[in-house]
C-alpha cells in the first residue's frame, strides 16, 4: 500500500486522543471511520470533534463554511470490523491497558487488510508488548501523539524487531502527508523522546521550588519567557549551533566542563515527590492564575482557551495552519 493511496483511515477509541486524531484526519480530507464501544461514547466523541472544529474556527485556523465538509468525512460505528475493513491506516486510541490493547489489535487484525498500517497512540506501552501476539506485527508501529494531536504537530514513531522497516517509513510518510512532524525512535525506550525531555526539565523545576530557590510561578515564568520562547522555534541543538561562531561543536568546546558544577548540584532523584510538591506548589499556581490579565481569564477553562488561541498563533507562524 502506497501512502498516497490511503484515503480511508480508522480511529479506534474516540476519547480525548481519538477524537482529536479524527478531527485532524478529517480536516486533511481523509475519510475516517471512528469506532467506540457504545452510542454514549460516540456521542461524546461527536461533541469533542464539534468543539475542536469550533475553536479552530474561532481562532481563525479554518473558515466556518469548512466545518460541514470536514464533519462529512467522518462516519461512526460500534463495530471494529466495520471501522477497519476499508482502512489503509489504523490509529488505535483505546484505554492504556496492555491486555485490552492486545485484544483490540486481534480484533483489528481479523478484519483489516493485511497491509493496512497500524499505529498505537499508547504513551506508556512499548510496541513490542502491544504486538506480542499479533499475526502481522510487521505492519505495526507506535504512533504517539502529543495532546491534542489535531494541534500539536509532533508524532513519535516507534518500532520493534518484528516491524518491517519499510512500514516505519510508510507511517512517517503518511503522518507527514497530513502535516505532522514525525520523529523515529531507533530503539524502544520508555517515555519515548518528548515526555522524557519534558520530565527532565520538570524534575529540575520541582527541585528548585522544593529547595525554596524560587516560587512555582517564577519557575514557570523563567521557562516561558526564557528557553521556552526559543524552543517554540528551534530545538536545543540548533540553539547551541546559533550560539557560537563555531556552531554546536564550537559551543561544546567553549562550554568545556563549565556545566559540571551545576550538574553536580542538580536534581537526580528517581522518585517523583508528587504529593509533597502538589502541597507546596498549588498556592503559587493559584496566585499566578489570580495575576493573569482579565482578558486571559482566571479559571482553568478560560486559561486553557487562551493557551489554544496562542498555540494556533504559533502554529500559523510555523505554517501549520
Ligand atoms: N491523554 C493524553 O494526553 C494522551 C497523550 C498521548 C497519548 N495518549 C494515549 O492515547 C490513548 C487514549 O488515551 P485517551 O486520553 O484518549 O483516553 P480516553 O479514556 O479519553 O479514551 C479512551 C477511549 O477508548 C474507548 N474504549 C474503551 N474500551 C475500548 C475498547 N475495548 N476498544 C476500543 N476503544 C475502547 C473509550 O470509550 C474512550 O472513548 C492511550 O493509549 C493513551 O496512553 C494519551
Amino acid at each position: 500500500m502506497n501512502v498516497e493511496n490511503i484515503k480511508q483511515v480508522a480511529s479506534i477509541g474516540g476519547g480525548v486522543i481519538g477524537s482529536s486524531w479524527t478531527t485532524l484526519f478529517a480536516l486533511r480530507g481523509l475519510k475516517v471511520c471512528q469506532y467506540d464501544i457504545n452510542d454514549e461514547c460516540i456521542a461524546k466523541c461527536v461533541e469533542n470533534i464539534d468543539r475542536n472544529l469550533d475553536s479552530l474556527i474561532e481562532f481563525g485556523a479554518i473558515r466556518a463554511e469548512e466545518k460541514e465538509a470536514v464533519k462529512a468525512n467522518i462516519t461512526y460505528t460500534t463495530s471494529i470490523a466495520e471501522a477497519v475493513r476499508e482502512a489503509g491506516f489504523i490509529q488505535e486510541n483505546g484505554p492504556e491497558r496492555l491486555p485490552l490493547k492486545q485484544n483490540i489489535l486481534a480484533e483489528i487484525e481479523a478484519a483489516a487488510a493485511p497491509d493496512a498500517l497500524y499505529a498505537s497512540s499508547s504513551s506508556g506501552l512499548l510496541i513490542s508488548e502491544v504486538t506480542a501476539n499479533a499475526v502481522h506485527p510487521e505492519r505495526c508501529v507506535g504512533g504517539h501523539p502529543y495532546n491534542p494531536p489535531h494541534l500539536i504537530p509532533l508524532v513519535e514513531i516507534s518500532y520493534c524487531e518484528k516491524t518491517d522497516p519499510q512500514n516505519v517509513q510508510k507511517a512517517k510518510a503518511f503522518y507527514q502527508s497530513i502535516g505532522k512532524e514525525a520523529v523515529i525512535l531507533n530503539k524502544e525506550c520508555p517515555g519515548f523522546i518528548a515526555n522524557r525531555l519534558q520530565l527532565a526539565v520538570y524534575r529540575e523545576m520541582i527541585e528548585l521550588v522544593m529547595r525554596g530557590v524560587c516560587s512555582a510561578e517564577d519557575a514557570d515564568k523563567a521557562l516561558t519567557f526564557g528557553p521556552g520562547i526559543r524552543w517554540a522555534i528551534f530545538g536545543h541543538n540548533m540553539i547551541m549551533q546559533l550560539g557560537n561562531p563555531g556552531g554546536l561543536k564550537g559551543m561544546m568546546e567553549m562550554l568545556g566542563d563549565g556545566g559540571d558544577v551545576w550538574l553536580a548540584d542538580m536534581a537526580d532523584w528517581k522518585h517523583m515527590p508528587n504529593q509533597e510538591y502538589g502541597e507546596i506548589a498549588q498556592a503559587s499556581v493559584d496566585e499566578m492564575m489570580k495575576n493573569f490579565p482579565d482578558e486571559v481569564g482566571h479559571t482553568n477553562p478560560e486559561i486553557a482557551r487562551y493557551r489554544d488561541k496562542m498555540l494556533i498563533e504559533i502554529l500559523k507562524l510555523h505554517r501549520k495552519f
